[in-house]
């Protein structure tokens, strides 16, 4: 009984190709490509989920349901430090000893929906660097790579999704003259700029998400430097966003106080709320837990501490990581509420903005679709069932052959 059974899972996951690529969140899994586009297939151990299952790793986008509403009024799923990825080697050729806390690409994150990027710049060997350093000073060995490469990708997509609005926020150690402005030029970022004086001083709305689209200014860049806000037309982070502490302080159930540099969270003079959700130390396995139901919690925590205001940015570690919806849900559920006054955007009706739900005010996920080849595969590896060993069967002998 075993070795057919083990035949016939070896034959699901090959069939699976073509067969099984339809797997909804929450239903059991053997590889990514077993899923729904849009979801992964893991563990989350943290939570005792030892079986994969699909999970998301994208949201779904605000401005693709409604447009026309500010800057101000959308979620952007963010990723902290999104440069330090795991298994990255510094370009410096040196091993790295920095911690890492994304899994993919600056280009993948984009092209799963993240819309805002935490990057950390350096001056370091006559250029900027992307570093995850301490006292403000990069080394070989925290050196991730040259700015103007991740610069880049972002360029690159900006070009090909022209109506796609990303948001860099620089923890900024560079003190080289112009030293940013030199390396947004030297990307090809400058024509996407969106001009600090066009962004409202006083917690009045950002423009609308299409004028900023149509005026192709789809690229906002903060910097933690208020002086270069003056010199080099930078926008200092904090007059125009509050943020929650980051790191184990910002994690701890019922509180969202604001990071020191941030102004109280409840400052409604500024427009954009910042909700970071990670620990200290980035930890990949307690990541999917960290990223679930604690997440969502805090989004709804910082919401009151804010002043009723829901979070325009929701920064984690391994975005991709979860128990289930994830991150990616996080933003979603908080789009609902910004765009439509729904439970998730995925029940705002198109173009309507006004609390019009099509579905049931849950901003949960429906229940796993009862598919025959869906279910019986998502079984497999509880309780061998007739039909299966029979299928297994057929299939064994339809491969045997010759
Ligand atoms: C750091 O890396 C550069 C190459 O990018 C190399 O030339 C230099 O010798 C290295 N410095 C140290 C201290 O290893
Ligand atoms: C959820 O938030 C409440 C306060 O709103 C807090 O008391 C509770 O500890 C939080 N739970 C988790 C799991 O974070
Ligand atoms: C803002 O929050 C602080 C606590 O951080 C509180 O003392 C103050 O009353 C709040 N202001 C408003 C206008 O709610
Ligand atoms: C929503 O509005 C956009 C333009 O703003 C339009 O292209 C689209 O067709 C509208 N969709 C619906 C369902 O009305």
């Amino acid at each position: 009984m075993f070795p057919l059974q083990f035949i016939s899972i070896l034959i699901f996951s090959s069939l699976c190709f073509s067969f099984c690529s339809a797997l909804k969140e929450g239903q059991t899994c053997v590889a990514d490509r077993n899923c729904d586009s849009g979801l992964h297939c893991q563990t989350c151990t943290a939570n005792g989920n030892v079986r994969s299952r699909c999970t998301r790793i994208r949201p779904l986008s605000p401005i693709a349901s409604v447009r026309g509403l500010p800057f101000n009024q959308y979620s952007w799923l963010t990723t902290h430090n999104s440069f330090a990825m795991l298994g990255a080697r510094s370009a410096t050729g040196s091993s790295l000893l920095a911690p890492t806390n994304q899994q993919d690409s600056i280009t993948s994150q984009l092209n799963n929906g993240v819309r805002g990027l935490m990057l950390d710049m350096y001056d370091f060997q006559n250029d900027i660097w992307l570093c995850h350093s301490f006292g403000g000073k990069c080394y070989n060995f925290t050196a991730f790579q040259p700015a103007v490469n991740v610069l880049k990708e972002v360029e690159a997509f900006l070009q090909a999704n022209p109506s796609e609005i990303v948001t860099i926020i620089i923890e900024d150690y560079v003190t080289s003259p112009r030293g940013l402005s030199k390396v947004f030029d030297a990307a090809g970022l400058r024509k996407f700029w969106f001009p600090v004086s066009r962004m409202p001083k006083n917690g009045g709305n950002w423009p609308t998400v299409d004028d900023m689209v149509q005026k192709n200014q789809r690229l906002v860049v903060f910097t933690s430097k208020s002086a270069k806000e003056a010199s080099e037309g930078i926008a200092y982070q904090w007059r125009y966003m509050v943020e929650n502490q980051y790191g184990d302080g910002g994690m701890v159930g019922g509180s969202c106080p604001n990071r020191a540099e941030s102004p109280a969270m409840n400052a409604t003079s500024r427009s954009l709320v910042l909700v970071n959700y990670f620990p200290d130390n980035p930890d990949i396995t307690q990541a999917c837990k960290h990223n679930s139901a604690p997440l969502i919690n805090m989004t709804k925590t910082c919401y009151t501490a804010a002043g009723n205001r829901w979070a325009n940015f929701i920064a984690v570690d391994f975005y991709e990581r979860s128990d289930g919806g994830g991150a990616p849900e996080a933003v979603d559920i908080t789009n609902g509420r910004l765009v439509c006054g729904c439970g998730n955007i995925a029940n705002c009706k198109a173009n309507m903005t006004s609390g019009v739900c099509d579905a049931p005010e849950a901003g949960t996920v429906p229940a796993p679709e009862p598919a025959a080849l869906q279910s019986s595969f998502a079984h497999l590896d509880s309780r061998p069932v007739p039909s299966q060993l029979l299928l297994g069967i057929t299939l064994v002998t339809i491969l045997l052959q010759p």
